[in-house]
C-alpha cells in the first residue's frame, strides 16, 4: 500500500536531524505539510530546504512551554492547522547508576522526555485536534521495556511515556489517535557513542535482522500511523521497531 499523507499538516519536535528529520522528509514524499522544530534555527532552516516544498520550520526548545505555544501558533497560522504531532526530541543528559543520578539531571530528563510531550499534546488537542481530530505519535525507546545497567534515568521517563501514550489514547479516543514507536539501536547522531567501531558490529550481529536502524525505518512506522486508513483501529499501541533485538536469543547491549 502507497500510504499517503495527502493535505495533512505536520509537526515533527527534534525534526532538523536524526529520526526527525526522517520522519519529516517521509511526511513531505507521502505529501503533507511538515513543521519541524529543534532548538537551532540554522539547524531547521538548512533541513527544511534540503527536504523542500512541504517542509517548514520554527525553531523552539520543547522543554519551554513559551516556545511551544509559539512553534503551535506558528503551524496553526502559517500551515493552517496540525493533523499529526511527533513527539520526537528528547534528551539524555546522564549516564550511571538511578541511584547517583544529581536531581538536576533527573528533572531535566523528566521535563524533556515526558512533560514536554504532554505539554505538546495537550496543546494540540486544546487548539486543533480537539475539534479537527488528529494523530499523535510519541518516539520511545526499546529501552523503555527492560533495564539497563547506565541508561536507566533516560529509559525511566521512555517507559514512562509508553504509558502516557495508553493514557492519553483512552482519553482523546475516538478523536485523536495516539501511538508509540519504541526503537532499538538507530544510527543517529544521539546514539553514535553506542554504534560507532567494533560496538556497532556486536549490536548488530546480536539482533536477528542482523543490522542497525536507520531514522527511514523509523520514519516507515510513523507515516503507518499518521496514516487514518493503514492504522485507523490502532490506537494506545507500542511498535517494538529493534530489529528483533528484543526477542533475539543474544542480549544486544
Ligand atoms: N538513536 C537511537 O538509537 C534511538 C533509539 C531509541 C529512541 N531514540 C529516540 O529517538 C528520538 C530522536 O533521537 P535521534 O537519535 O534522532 O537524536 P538526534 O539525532 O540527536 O536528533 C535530536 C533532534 O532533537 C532536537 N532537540 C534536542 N533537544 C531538543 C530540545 N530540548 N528541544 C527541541 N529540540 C531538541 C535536535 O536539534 P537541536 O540540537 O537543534 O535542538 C535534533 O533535531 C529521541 O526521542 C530518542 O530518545 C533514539
Amino acid at each position: 500500500m502507497d500510504l499517503r499523507l495527502d493535505g495533512k499538516i505536520a509537526l515533527v519536535t527534534g525534526g532538523s536531524r536524526g529520526i526527525g528529520k526522517g520522519i519529516a522528509k517521509a511526511f513531505v514524499e507521502a505529501g503533507a505539510q511538515v513543521m519541524i522544530t529543534s532548538r537551532k534555527a540554522e539547524s531547521c532552516k538548512e533541513a527544511a530546504a534540503e527536504l523542500g516544498e512541504g517542509a517548514h520550520f520554527e525553531a523552539g526548545n520543547i522543554g519551554k512551554s513559551e516556545d511551544a505555544e509559539r512553534v503551535i501558533s506558528a503551524t496553526l497560522d502559517r500551515l493552517g492547522g496540525l493533523d499529526i504531532l511527533v513527539n520526537n526530541a528528547a534528551t539524555n543528559p546522564y549516564a550511571g547508576p538511578t541511584i547517583d543520578v544529581d536531581m538536576p539531571r533527573w528533572q531535566k530528563t523528566l521535563e524533556v522526555n515526558l512533560t514536554a510531550p504532554l505539554f505538546w499534546t495537550q496543546l494540540a488537542w486544546n487548539r486543533a485536534m480537539k475539534e479537527h481530530g488528529g494523530a499523535v505519535i510519541n518516539i520511545a525507546s526499546v529501552g523503555g521495556l527492560a533495564t539497563n545497567p547506565i541508561l536507566g534515568v533516560y529509559d525511566i521517563t521512555k517507559a514512562a511515556l509508553l504509558h502516557l501514550t495508553r493514557q492519553l489514547a483512552a482519553e482523546l479516543g475516538p478523536t485523536v489517535r495516539v501511538n508509540a514507536i519504541a526503537p532499538g539501536l538507530i544510527k543517529t547522531d544521539f546514539a553514535r557513542v553506542l554504534w560507532e567501531g567494533e560496538r556497532g558490529d556486536q549490536v548488530a550481529k546480536a539482533y536477528p535482522l542482523k543490522r542497525l536502524g536507520e531514522p527511514e525505518d523509523v520514519a516507515a512506522a510513523a507515516v503507518f500511523f499518521a496514516n487514518d486508513a493503514a492504522s485507523g483501529w490502532i490506537t494506545g499501541h507500542t511498535l517494538v521497531l529493534d530489529g528483533g533485538g528484543l526477542i533475539g536469543f543474544e542480549r544486544a547491549g
